[in-house]
């Protein structure tokens, strides 16, 4: 009954909504042919395994995709941490049609366009503290390896270029840059690169189910893992340590949330020995746990804010760093026609993302979905807690719209269970995604009571299934 009322309101959406499938294309659309799949070489992904039972998405609209074979599959992931507003919204559709039809393409370089400073000084509007200033990239990674370079530039510039160490977290994602994956802690996404950044620590990272096991929230052991840092600095000296780069609930690694305690920790000791403190907001920003970004909702100011995703609702790449007026001033120095950080690129505040970026902040404020996870936070803890009985469940860690159903690996085989629990879900219509033995959860802000039940109803059957 419920998955039948909810085609009915996907066939509503598709008829009214101005979609790519309705134009006269239809026919020759990429997105309903099935393609030869030889040639793609597949991101983060078993290329041969794929290949050999594809899963080809054709359409998207709300809270469903619609699959090749024209099945509707939830999306409890939002895409992949990015559709917060749901599928298809028409209004960024329009602007980014618009845009494309007036203006294509400008130079970021020594030229501006008016889209960029409108979001620009709309979106500081929603940070914390005095982070007021906005530098556009295309993607989380390439926010990372800004801000890193950033850290680096501003200690250089006030006369303290010795601070060029960074610290990163055991098991934290960052992207895949080579800053990213220097300061990240995720070992597959190390091992193979080569010796990486130098001059890099990594605090030990708070993840320990025996003490916090099916926490709901915050955990309340661990808060002193956040001292390692004084260790860190009597190790290396203040004086040769640029920043620390955390994501306040690191998603990538299995969804594990913060300690009571921990992140104001972290803040006070960087502030005891001057190191910038920077948040890896790029799951975290835009309305993931109930307010604009995590720094609001744990009430730690850092001094720079890494973001992408969520900013143009995944629909055209864009990443933002926000950083502190403190920090931006210490560039704007030197004379006029200098410039002023040797760092951009070609598709910085590009005008179609700017476009798709104001009109996902338009829906953000109008449909007040920054705060919206407030609301559905307590229903969808108790939905993710329901799984704590069922087979082969370890831990359960929730914060926000976020969940993560840590399962027990098989042996010799990790990540095989909870992977074949995402194929038993997708036969079944839900999108989940899985990191290792993790599934980790999170769905557009504007998912309702009954896609909560049929996500988790749907994981519970699987998990009932597998070995
Ligand atoms: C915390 C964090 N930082 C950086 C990134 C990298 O973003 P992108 O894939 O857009 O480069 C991700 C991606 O999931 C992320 O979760």
């Amino acid at each position: 009954m419920l998955l039948f009322s909810t085609s009915l309101r996907i066939l509503t959406d598709r008829q009214t909504a101005p979609r790519m499938t309705d134009t006269p294309h239809t026919t020759d659309s990429y997105s309903e042919r099935r393609p030869d799949l030889a040639a793609h070489w597949m991101p983060f992904t078993a290329n041969r395994q794929f290949k050999a039972a594809p899963r080809l998405m054709s359409s998207a609209s709300g809270m469903y995709y619609r699959d090749i074979e024209g099945r509707n599959i939830l999306d409890g992931v939002a895409g992949l941490w990015c559709v917060n507003l749901g599928h298809g919204r028409p209004e960024i559709t329009a602007a980014v049609h618009r845009q494309i039809d007036t203006m294509d393409y400008s130079p970021p370089f020594q030229m501006g366009q008016p889209a960029a400073f409108e979001l620009a000084n709309r979106l500081v509007q929603h940070t914390p503290g005095e982070l007021d200033h906005v530098f556009f990239t295309n993607s989380g990674s390439e926010s990372v390896d800004t801000a890193l370079k950033i850290a680096l530039a501003y200690h250089r510039l006030r006369g303290e270029g010795t601070r060029q160490r960074l610290i990163g977290r055991e098991k934290g994602y960052h992207g895949v840059g080579f800053g990213g994956i220097s300061v990240g802690g995720m070992v597959n996404n190390r091992k193979f690169f080569g010796s990486l950044l130098t001059g890099v620590d990594h605090l030990p990272h708070t993840l320990n189910v025996e003490h916090n096991a099916f926490s709901r929230g915050q955990p309340h052991w661990g808060r002193q893992l956040a001292d390692e840092l004084e260790s860190i600095v009597a190790l290396h000296d203040a004086s040769n340590i640029a920043a620390v780069i955390v994501e306040p609930v690191a998603g990538s690694a299995g969804v594990i949330v913060p300690p009571a305690g921990y992140l104001k920790t972290l803040r006070e000791i960087c502030d005891r020995h001057g190191i910038l403190l920077i948040f890896d907001e790029v799951i975290t920003g835009f309305g993931r746990l109930g307010s604009p970004f995590a720094a609001q909702h744990y009430d730690v100011v850092p001094d720079i804010i890494t973001s992408a995703k969520g900013l143009t609702n995944g629909a055209i790449p864009m990443g933002a760093v926000f950083v502190s007026k403190t920090i931006y001033d210490t560039f704007m120095q030197g004379p006029d026609n200098a410039i002023e950080l040797f760092h951009g690129y070609t598709y910085s505040g590009h005008p179609v993302a700017c476009a798709a970026g104001l009109a996902a902040l338009d829906i953000y404020e109008r449909e007040n979905l920054f705060h919206r996870v407030t609301d559905i936070a307590g229903y969808w803890e108790d939905a993710a807690h329901s799984l704590k009985d069922k087979p082969h469940v370890r831990d359960i860690r929730n914060q926000g719209l976020i969940a993560g159903i840590e399962l027990e690996a098989r042996d010799g085989k990790p990540g095989e269970r909870a992977f074949d629990v995402y194929l038993k879900c997708f036969e079944k219509g839900v999108l989940i995604r899985t990191t290792g033995d993790v599934i980790a959860l999170s769905p557009p802000l504007v998912i309702d009571t009954t896609e909560i039940d049929q996500l988790f109803s749907t994981i519970s059957d699987a998990l009932d299934t597998v070995r």
